[in-house]
């Protein structure tokens, strides 16, 4: 059974996972606008990914007899100056991210909550991919410095990443 505090910050967190969802798909928008289909397509990808985030902390939060309580999602910004303010701003976000799990793991560590505990170590492995991930595209655009030539090869590498599919849960 989960404490009254506990099932208020997983669901706190699912709320968080839908944000950071909206947020992808919003830059995946702006990018579609501005026909870096690549971008738009890694970064609507990953807005999945988020969505796969926020449903394993629902299922949890049901498996451990919680009630899951849905709240309003804050919107996302939808300009960005440059792919490289995209990146900045996806890197700073899943900075964040890793912020907020670690304090639900102090806080299932405090409670003596050793299944939430273990079961946030996936997010927890999760985030140094999250981060990994935002860095690697971060320090590419670095590096091209948008000159139309590099930025036109990094669009089409992004464009390859495969999908997934949001409506089963990855392991
Ligand atoms: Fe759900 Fe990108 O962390």
């Amino acid at each position: 059974m989960l404490s009254k505090k506990m099932q208020e910050a997983l669901n706190a967190q699912i709320n968080a996972e839908y944000h950071s969802s909206y947020l992808y798909l919003s830059m995946a928008a702006h990018c579609q606008a501005i026909n870096l289909e690549g971008f738009a397509s890694w970064l609507r990808i990953q807005a999945d990914e988020e969505m796969i985030h926020a449903m394993k902390i629902y299922d949890f939060v049901l498996e451990r007899g919680g009630r899951v309580v849905l709240t309003a999602i804050e919107a996302p910004a939808t300009e960005w100056e440059s792919p490289l303010a995209i990146f900045e701003a996806t890197y700073a976000h899943e900075q964040y991210i890793t912020g907020r799990i670690n304090k639900l793991v102090d806080l299932a560590i405090a409670e003596s909550d050793h299944a939430t505990n273990a079961f946030l170590q996936w997010f927890v492995n999760e985030q140094v991919e999250e981060e990994s991930n935002a860095d690697a595209v971060l320090q590419r655009l670095n590096l091209i410095a948008d000159a139309p030539g590099g930025l036109f090869m990094l669009n089409e590498q992004l464009g390859q990443r495969p999908a997934i599919t949001p409506a089963s849960p990855a392991e």
